[in-house]
């Protein structure tokens, strides 16, 4: 299949960062990244420019990249500088969240040092629900409100620990350290579990190991200028 011969149809969805887009064929649809950015649950709300592009292509590129070691995902292809051709998944509404440094809620919820690195990384889920501001729940919650199975939740928990592993020396080997990063997951047709929504600088910290920058939404959320320059960054370095 050639993936920029699909025709777009009707909106499936609009988020916070991208729309979901139906096509002439059921079983794939169109994911779009947009330039908005919020924080705070979308009490914060501003534009990155290009973002959009960037996110959208690093995700494509660190989906593909996965795929090569046995993570499946739902990435099919490109379709436009600011859109891909994805699988349709049924979500399951968790945010998973994996931690090697201790940055953020951890350290507000713990105490923990700012920038600890870890012993060992910490695996969190959370469920997905702004109104209750994404409360940080275990294993059982998932269980007991129906979201996914046993198995379901060993096989995302190993997908996770992969794409850390993986992910963790393809950005030192680029000067940077993947701080943390949050990845949802979905069943695909046949019930299998799959890697979804996205992979970027909005959902994953990144620290320059030089110089200890922060190159993803912290600068957003923080305000600490250089927002477009620090997306413009990481894709620099992903595509050298
Ligand atoms: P946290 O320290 O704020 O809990 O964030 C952990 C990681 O999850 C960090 O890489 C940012 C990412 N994240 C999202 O992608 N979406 C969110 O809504 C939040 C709160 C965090
Ligand atoms: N994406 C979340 C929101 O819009 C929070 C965040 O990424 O910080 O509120």
């Amino acid at each position: 299949m050639k993936e920029s011969n699909l025709k777009k149809t009707s909106m499936l969805y609009e988020g916070k960062a991208k729309i979901v887009h139906e096509t002439d064929k059921e079983e794939f649809l169109i994911q779009e990244f947009k330039d908005d950015a919020t924080a705070l649950d979308g009490k914060k709300k501003g534009k990155i420019k290009n973002k959009g592009v960037y996110n959208n292509q690093i995700s494509a590129h660190l989906f593909s990249y996965l795929e090569s070691y046995h993570v499946v995902t739902h990435f099919v292809g490109p379709y436009s500088d600011n859109s891909m051709v994805i699988k349709r998944l049924d979500m399951i509404p968790i945010e998973v969240v994996m931690r090697n440094i201790a940055t953020g809620s951890l350290v507000k919820r713990y105490g923990v040092k700012e920038g600890t690195e870890l012993e060992h990384p910490i695996l969190e889920f959370y469920l997905k629900d702004d109104a209750k501001h994404d409360p940080l729940i275990n294993e059982d919650h998932v269980l007991a409100f129906g979201h996914a199975s046993e198995d379901e939740i060993k096989q995302i928990k190993r997908f996770a620990q992969k794409i850390n592993a993986v992910l963790k020396s393809y950005f030192h080997r680029r000067n940077m350290y993947l701080v943390d990063f949050k990845v949802e997951f979905g069943r695909g047709k046949s019930g299998q579990i799959k890697l979804g929504d996205e992979i970027s600088p909005d959902t994953c910290r990144f620290w320059d190991t030089e110089s200890g920058a922060k190159l993803d939404k912290d600068r957003f959320r923080h305000d600490l200028g250089n927002v477009e320059e620090a997306y413009a960054e990481v894709y620099k370095r992903v595509f050298k």
